[in-house]
């Protein structure tokens, strides 16, 4: 009876361990696997110089890191005023556009070019966002077309060989050149990748001195995208869709001085102001969403963020937290062109990397990875049209795939936004008619993939948008 009575609590002792240790192993089972989720990998930080962003935004806005133009005169005769003065700027850019700046050419003759802000600002309901992506821009039409006309308004106004030819001629060259080469398939859609390859191509890597005739092959194609928003940048380790941006961001920003550069010597001093031209990027905060939200919904839809989205894009509000994945195109499914293209493209790569650009102990290189990066979505409500390709007009169609359109057109009145569905207002078509439609059909700007919202009910769908509008 003892030793039945042992044998008995032996047994119900192996039984509990063996229980607790099938426990052990569930748990273990449910538990998330170390490192981030399959399909994504982590993206290495890298050191960033301090900057003053005061400073950087005085450059910005009145520096000359692009110093040819048109000569300041001649530009107000062909242009005319703009008497917004929306910047609160002094002097002559009182009396120019945001995008453009009035600054003093290397020989000293007041010339106007285009900043920053031709492609990083634009307006919602009438209100200028810096640092919003423009997506009304229109580039689909060849621009060196106009070179001649200016040509020969700078010669007519004053004369051959004058110093102001001489301030406007690399800005003449440069639009010569590049041109035929960024034209864009749709309006809102932005050549500027295209750009800095051309722009490389016709620079000397160690001196950056302009050649005439360019010194690598210029790729054909000329793959577009949307502009990301720059309060975002803050928190990637890696710039631009691909992640291709390492090492310094100051000097990879400053890219656009290629432009009209005349040499090394100049870059070293852009290079030095871009610094506070980071501090400055980095000071800016996402706009608030301007409408009421429903704070029943937005508690639901926080929830359901949590649940579905936050392992990639991070969490918001009081401790956030951004896990700087790239996600590989397998896992993301949208369209690959874009990744693929930078990722093969060796010759631009091999320029770059080898480049004045990529000299210590600032160096930056571009070294583009074959996914896209999960953006932060701060303030993501202002950044429509969606995905790296704009082909996603608001967050109702990004989320639920089956609403996405095949061709579809907005106004582009930066008035006409839709806050509850919180993208462009738009009507679908049945084929593209017009370079004001944008045509999913087109290979580089499908419309397919990041699929993470079509298993969600509609309720939450909604909900999850409201939860959206507040970070
Ligand atoms: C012709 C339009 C254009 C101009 C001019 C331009 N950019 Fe951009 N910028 C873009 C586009 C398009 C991208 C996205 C490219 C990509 O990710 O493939 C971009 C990306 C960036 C990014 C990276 C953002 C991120 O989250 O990865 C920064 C920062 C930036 N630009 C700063 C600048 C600064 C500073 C200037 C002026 C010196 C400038 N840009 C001029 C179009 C432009
Ligand atoms: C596996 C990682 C992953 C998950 C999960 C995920 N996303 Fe994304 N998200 C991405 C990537 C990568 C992109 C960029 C894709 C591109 O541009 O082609 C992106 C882009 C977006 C964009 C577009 C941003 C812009 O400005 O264009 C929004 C909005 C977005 N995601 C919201 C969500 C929401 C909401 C969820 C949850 C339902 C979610 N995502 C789940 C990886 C993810």
């Amino acid at each position: 009876m003892k030793v039945k009575f042992s044998l008995l609590l032996l047994s119900l002792l192996f039984g509990i361990i063996f229980i607790q240790s099938c426990k052990k192993d569930d748990d273990a089972e449910s538990e998330e696997p170390a490192g981030p989720p399959v399909g994504t990998s982590f993206m290495e930080p890298s050191v960033q110089r301090a900057g003053n962003s005061a400073v950087g935004y005085d450059y910005l806005i009145n520096g000359d890191y692009v110093d040819a133009g048109i000569p300041y005169d001649l530009y107000l005769t062909i242009f005319g005023e703009d008497n917004n003065n929306l910047l609160n700027r002094s002097g002559d850019n009182a009396l120019l556009s945001p995008d453009f700046t009035a600054l003093n050419a290397p020989n000293g003759v007041r010339v106007v070019a285009a900043n920053c802000l031709q492609c990083h600002a634009q307006k919602i309901n009438g209100e200028l966002i810096v640092g919003l992506g423009n997506s009304v821009a229109d580039f689909t039409t060849d621009q060196s077309a106009l070179v001649s006309t200016l040509d020969l308004a700078v010669q007519f106004t004053y004369g051959a060989g004058s110093p102001e030819e001489a301030a406007y001629q690399p800005f003449g060259r440069a639009l010569t050149a590049i041109g035929p080469h960024v034209v864009a398939p749709m309006r809102g859609l932005n050549p500027a990748a295209k750009l800095s390859v051309v722009l490389a191509a016709h620079r000397d890597i160690n001196d950056l001195i302009w050649q005439e005739s360019p010194l690598m092959p210029i790729p054909d194609e000329t793959i577009t995208s949307d502009v990301p928003p720059w309060w975002i940048l803050k928190k990637k380790n890696a710039m631009f869709y691909s992640g291709g941006g390492k090492g310094d961001f100051s000097r990879i920003m400053m890219a656009s001085s290629l432009l009209t550069l005349k040499d090394s010597t100049k870059a070293r001093i852009v290079d030095q102001k871009f610094v506070d031209v980071l501090a400055y990027i980095n000071s800016i905060e996402a706009p608030e969403y301007p409408e009421a939200t429903d704070t029943d919904k937005v508690v639901r839809g926080q929830v359901i963020f949590e649940n579905n989205c936050q392992a990639c894009h991070g969490s918001y509000g009081v401790d956030e937290t951004y896990p700087n994945l790239l996600v590989s195109l397998d896992k993301i499914g949208t369209d690959p062109l874009l990744a693929s293209s930078n990722y093969t493209d060796g010759g631009f790569q091999d320029w770059y990397n080898n480049s004045w650009f990529s000299v210590f102990p600032s160096a930056a290189s571009f070294t583009p990875e074959d996914g896209y990066v999960a953006p932060p979505l701060d303030g993501v409500w202002a950044s429509a049209p969606y995905l790296h390709n704009g082909s996603v007009p608001n967050l109702e169609t990004l989320l639920n795939s089956t609403l996405r359109p095949v061709y579809w057109e907005r106004s582009f009145n930066t008035s006409d936004y839709d806050f509850e569905k919180v993208g462009w207002n738009y009507e679908v078509r049945t084929e593209a008619t017009s370079t004001n439609i944008y045509d999913t059909s087109i290979p580089g700007y499908g419309n397919n993939g990041h699929n993470f919202g079509d298993g969600l009910s509609d309720d939450d769908r909604s909900d999850l948008i409201e939860y959206l509008k507040t970070i």
